[in-house]
């Protein structure tokens, strides 16, 4: 049904495609999915998953359809990023499709309705996180993180600081000399029985970089960590039109390296902290390379615009395969299992 949609769903803009997305899975009665194999159920950072395919931050920024998502076979469900104050985000168009590369551009810039306006629709659901970041005009980006942390901690099964987005000058910034601060004051805010916190970084860091965070969440109350965000950098190989344009790159050019970096947090964390890994998956051999990697959980977003919702439920059924294959009795023991 996707492969005879796609073409049409393809000659409308990226953005408008993506309301129209949103408002099906709103309306539509969706059947639920098969429930995934026992053999993929999850446990890390006090989670229990049914599976460690997750969806990614951005798809459902303003956890508008976060419920439909789990229907149709994620194991777990992001949403956000959620700032504060609502924000408008960008001028379009900011969303790029690079067809022939598979992948996505986007500048969206934090586009969302705000911390308050979505409360009422979050819940205290075991499979749902909740990825919160700061207003683009803030005076004090850390006081946006707490107050981030503070309004949605009982509404969560998880909160995602998202110190990594391109689309928010400066932003970045947070990863260096002010991360100590920021996850202080954000442990501080969450409490003691409040959820556990993850930190989602870049993807284009190098080696200084890599132990600056993985040694700086070590020294705090981080539960995991998720590697990572779009990228800035553009591949040589991309042929799209669109590759030029500014923002985040995501989808299948980033598989490679953003599983390299996976690895090399892992190299430098040895099992003292989870971590999710995201970027470019697209199908079960890439969960799984993911997992074995280091990671605990998988997540991706960009494959939903190129596979459609058949994804998830392929995916599971396909890990769920190459676990057995390989002799696993479950995924937590293939995680890092090439390290
Ligand atoms: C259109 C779009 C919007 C996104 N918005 C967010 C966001 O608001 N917050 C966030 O943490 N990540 C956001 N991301 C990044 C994804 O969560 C993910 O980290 C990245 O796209 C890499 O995964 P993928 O290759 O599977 O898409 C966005 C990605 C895309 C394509």
């Amino acid at each position: 049904m996707f492969a005879f949609l796609r073409p049409l769903i393809f000659r409308l803009d990226p953005e408008r495609a993506h309301g129209l997305t949103l408002a099906a899975l709103k309306r539509l009665p969706l059947p639920a999915a098969p429930a995934p194999d026992p053999l993929l159920e999850t446990r890390f950072a006090g989670l229990t998953l049914p599976s460690p395919i997750g969806l990614a931050a951005g798809f459902d920024k303003d956890a508008m359809v976060w419920r439909a998502m789990l229907r149709l076979g994620f194991g777990s469900v992001e949403v956000g990023s959620l700032t504060p104050r609502p924000q408008a985000g960008n001028p379009r168009p900011r969303i790029f499709r690079l067809e022939e590369d598979a992948a996505v551009i986007n500048r969206l810039g934090f586009n969302n309705g705000g911390l308050a306006a979505a409360l009422p629709r979050l819940a205290a659901h075991p499979r749902l996180g909740v990825n919160v970041g700061a207003n683009k005009d803030s005076a004090d980006r850390v006081a946006d993180y707490v107050a981030g942390v503070r309004a949605v901690r009982d509404r969560a099964a998880w909160i995602t600081l998202n110190i990594s987005s391109p689309n928010t000058p400066g932003l970045r910034g947070l990863q260096g000399d002010e991360l100590e601060r920021l996850l202080r004051e954000c442990g501080a805010a969450r409490g003691d029985a409040g959820p556990p916190l993850f930190l989602k970084v870049a993807p284009d860091l190098d080696g200084e970089q890599i132990a600056h965070i993985a040694d700086t969440a070590l020294a705090s109350t981080v539960a995991a960590l998720i590697v990572g965000n779009t990228t800035l950098a553009r591949p040589g190989t991309l042929r799209s039109r669109h590759a030029g344009e500014a923002g985040g790159l995501s989808g299948a050019p980033l598989f490679g390296p953003s599983t390299a970096i996976l690895r090399a947090f892992a190299g430098r964390l040895r099992g003292r902290l989870p971590l999710v890994g995201v970027g470019g998956v697209a199908s079960a051999e890439q969960a799984y390379a993911k997992i074995r990697a280091g990671a605990s959980m998988v997540q991706l977003y960009s494959a939903m615009v190129y596979e459609g919702p058949g994804l998830p439920s392929r995916l599971n059924a396909g890990l769920a395969a190459l676990l057995r294959r390989d002799g696993f009795a479950g995924a937590g023991e293939a995680v890092g299992a090439d390290l």
